[in-house]
C-alpha cells in the first residue's frame, strides 16, 4: 500500500491550543519598575518612538527573534521581574551557564533525534550528529551529555558563535569538529570532517534563525530597539550589509525586499521614504531606519500588528544573509546526508522559513509511484516518514521560562529502508 508515512507510535501531540502571546513588540513584555523602569537601553530612542511607546526602551519583543531588545540577564537588572499582559512572573531567562542563549524545545529535539543515535550503541558510539545552527552550542552539548559516545559536527555562519560553543564544548573536544560554514555548505562540512555527503549521519538538527547573543549584541544591528550601525550580517565577513542595501537597491528592489520577506504592507511607501531620505544623506544606524518608519507607516497601523519596524528588519535581516536560499538549499542536502533510519529535526520561528521546511518534508514523505496506481513501484515509496504531526510547539510552561520559544515550530523526519514504507 501506499502511504506518507506517519508514525503513529512516535507522535506526540501537539500542546493543547492555548493563548498566543501578543504579537511582537505590542508590550507583551514590560520590565515592572523594580528601579527606573527606562533605564534600560543605553541609547536615546528618537522621540517618535517614546511618543509611540513610552516604555520603549524597555519592552523588548520577545516573539520577534530578528529585532526586539533582550531581557536583562545578570548584574542587578536580574531583580527585574517581568509583566506579562500584566501578571509578574519570576525572572526565569537565559542564566550565564546559557552563554546568552536558552535552548528552545531542546528535551523534545534529544527524545526524537536519540532513537537515530542510539541504534548501534546505547551510548550513542558510532553515530554521527551535525548540528546546523550551532549558536551558542546549547543543543549540542545537551546531545554530547545525554550520548557520551556521540560525534557531533557543528555549523554556523557566524565565527564568534563557533567561538563561543567552542569554549562551551571545550570538555568534549575528542568527540565535535566545529565549522564556520553555511548549513548550505553541509557536504563541503562534511567532507572536511571526513564524511561523505550520501548515508553519512545520523542524525540533523536545525535550530533556524539568530541567536540571543546575536541579537544582544547591539554592534550587530539585529535589534530595532537599540541603536547599532545597520549591518545584520551574521557572518561579518560577507560582502553585504543592510546599509548596503537601504542605500543602493532601487525603490522597486526595496518594496520586492519589504513585501516579500516582511510581508509588509506598507512596502511601497517605507521604500519611497527610504529613497527621499537617502538622497539627503545615507542611513547609517538602526535608529535613523525606526525612525524613518515611524514616518513612513500611517498612525493607526503603527498601533496594530506589533512594533511597526518588526517587519522591515525581518525583511533586511533575510535579504543581508539569503536566509531563505539558505534554507532552502540546505534541507535536502541534509535529507541525502541521513543514513537509513537517521532523523532530522527542524525548528523554525517565522512563517517564510516554516513554510520552506513543511513543503520540502510534505515531498519527502510522499509516494513517487503514480497516483493511479493501486502498488507502490519498486524504488518509488516515500523516502521518509514524518516524526511529528504537523508542527509542535512549545507549551506555556517553556514558553514562560523562555519567551523565545514562543513561535517555535518543529519538525522532525525519519529516513526509512526500501522495506520500510
Ligand atoms: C537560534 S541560533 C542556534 C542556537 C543553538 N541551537 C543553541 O542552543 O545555542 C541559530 C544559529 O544559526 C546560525 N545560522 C543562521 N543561518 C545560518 C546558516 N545559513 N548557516 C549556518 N548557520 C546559520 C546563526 O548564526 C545562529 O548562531
Amino acid at each position: 500500500m501506499k502511504h506518507s508515512a506517519t508514525s503513529s507510535d512516535e507522535w506526540r501531540p501537539v500542546p493543547r491550543k492555548r493563548e498566543v502571546p501578543p504579537a511582537p513588540g505590542s508590550a507583551a513584555l514590560a520590565i515592572t519598575p523594580d528601579s527606573e523602569v527606562h533605564a534600560c537601553a543605553p541609547w536615546s530612542l528618537p522621540e517618535p518612538t517614546l511618543a509611540y511607546f513610552p516604555n520603549a526602551r524597555c519592552v523588548p519583543s520577545d516573539r520577534d527573534l530578528g529585532a526586539g531588545a533582550t531581557p536583562p540577564v545578570g548584574g542587578s537588572r536580574n531583580k527585574a521581574r517581568w509583566t506579562r499582559k500584566g501578571a509578574t512572573m519570576p525572572d526565569r531567562r537565559a542564566q550565564p551557564s546559557d552563554f546568552g542563549h536558552v535552548p528552545v524545545l531542546a528535551d523534545r529535539c534529544v527524545e526524537l533525534l536519540t532513537p537515530a543515535l542510539t541504534r548501534h550503541h546505547s551510548d550513542g558510539s558510532n553515530a554521527v550528529l551535525v548540528d546546523a545552527t550551532l549558536g551558542a552550542g546549547g543543543h549540542a552539548e545537551r546531545f554530547l551529555t545525554a550520548l557520551p559516545g556521540v560525534r557531533l559536527i557543528g555549523l554556523d555562519r557566524d565565527p564568534s558563535a563557533v567561538d563561543i560553543a567552542r569554549t562551551r564544548l571545550a570538555r568534549f573536544a575528542d568527540r565535535i569538529t566545529l565549522v564556520h560554514k553555511r548549513y548550505d555548505e553541509l557536504a563541503a562540512a562534511l567532507a572536511e570532517s571526513g564524511y561523505g555527503a550520501v548515508e553519512s549521519v545520523d542524525g540533523v538538527l536545525f535550530d533556524l534563525g539568530v541567536s540571543s547573543m546575536q541579537l544582544d549584541r547591539p554592534e550587530r544591528g539585529f535589534a530595532y530597539a537599540k541603536d547599532a550601525p545597520l549591518d545584520m550580517r551574521m557572518d561579518p565577513s560577507a560582502p553585504l550589509t543592510a546599509a548596503d542595501i537601504v542605500n543602493t537597491y532601487d525603490e522597486a528592489a526595496l518594496t520586492d525586499i519589504l513585501r516579500r520577506y516582511g510581508e509588509e504592507r506598507f512596502a511601497r511607501r517605507i521604500a519611497a521614504h527610504i529613497v527621499r531620505q537617502r538622497d539627503r544623506a545615507p542611513l547609517t544606524s538602526t535608529a535613523e531606519l525606526v525612525a524613518l518608519l515611524y514616518e513612513a507607516i500611517p498612525a493607526p497601523a503603527r498601533r496594530t500588528g506589533g512594533h511597526p519596524a518588526k517587519r522591515t528588519f525581518q525583511a533586511l535581516r533575510i535579504a543581508v544573509n539569503e536566509e531563505l536560499d539558505s534554507l532552502r538549499a540546505a534541507i535536502p542536502t541534509a535529507l541525502d546526508a541521513l543514513t537509513v533510519a537517521g532523523r532530522i529535526v527542524v525548528m523554525s520561528y517565522q512563517s517564510l522559513e516554516d513554510r520552506i521546511v513543511k513543503r520540502v518534508f510534505a515531498d519527502a514523505v510522499a509516494s513517487q509511484t503514480p497516483p493511479d496506481l493501486p502498488v507502490e513501484l519498486p524504488g518509488l515509496a516515500p523516502r521518509f516518514r514524518s516524526l511529528t504531526r504537523g508542527a509542535e510547539r512549545a507549551d506555556a510552561a517553556e514558553i514562560e521560562r523562555n519567551p523565545r520559544s514562543a513561535p517555535v515550530r518543529l519538525r522532525a523526519l525519519q529516513r526509512v529502508g526500501k522495506g520500510d514504507s
